[in-house]
């Protein structure tokens, strides 16, 4: 098994934008409905947003790929004077082989050579699989909360936080 963890470059958006759908895909129904999906894909994976996310000096957008072939990412930026995970996403055919760890692993790093004392995360609190792997990787539920992200729908979030 060879992982290995590169930054995104502005060639790679439409490819990350897929991936991202179809991750998502593989996800969310049963968690929250299609049409927040949808609304929420756009939002966050419009190719325009990640162009922009890339020239953000305050954001870090990092891709994983599994011999060979590119299979999740991990974005990561300052967020309100913290360090946060912002997404990790990693296809459903290598999950559970250690990339998301590596993913973590490495955001990690940075926030602590950049001096942060933790990295948060918010997770959805009926996403059972993945806060069991944050919890594995040393996250713990530090508060929930309830945010309007608009068009009527709420991000329903435990925030976790990892010590470095
Ligand atoms: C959550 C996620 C990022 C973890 O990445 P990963 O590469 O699968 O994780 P790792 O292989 O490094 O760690 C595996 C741990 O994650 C958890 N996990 C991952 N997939 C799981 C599954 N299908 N069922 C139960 N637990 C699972 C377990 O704790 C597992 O540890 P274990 O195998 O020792 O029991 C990945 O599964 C994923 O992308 N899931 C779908 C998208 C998502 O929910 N992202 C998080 C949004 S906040």
């Amino acid at each position: 098994m060879n992982i290995e963890i590169r930054p995104v470059t502005p060639p790679d958006v439409p490819a990350i934008s897929a991936l991202a759908r179809e991750i998502w895909q593989a996800t969310y129904p049963g968690i929250i409905t299609q049409e927040q999906i949808d609304f929420m894909l756009e939002q966050r994976y419009g190719h325009e947003r990640l162009y922009d996310d890339i020239e953000d000096a305050d954001k870090w957008l990092d891709q994983a790929f599994y011999n060979g072939r590119r299979v999740g990412f991990a974005f990561s930026e300052l967020y309100k004077g913290e360090f946060k995970l912002d997404k990790l996403y990693i296809h459903p055919d290598v999950q559970r082989q250690g990339v998301g760890g590596q993913l973590i692993e490495h955001v990690a790093r940075r926030a602590g050579k950049l001096g942060y004392p933790c990295v948060i995360l918010a997770v959805n609190k009926r996403n059972e699989k993945a806060i069991a792997s944050y919890k594995k990787y040393g996250f713990a539920v530090r508060e929930t909360v309830v945010d309007d992200i608009g068009r009527g729908f709420v991000m329903d979030d435990f925030i976790m936080e990892k010590k470095l």
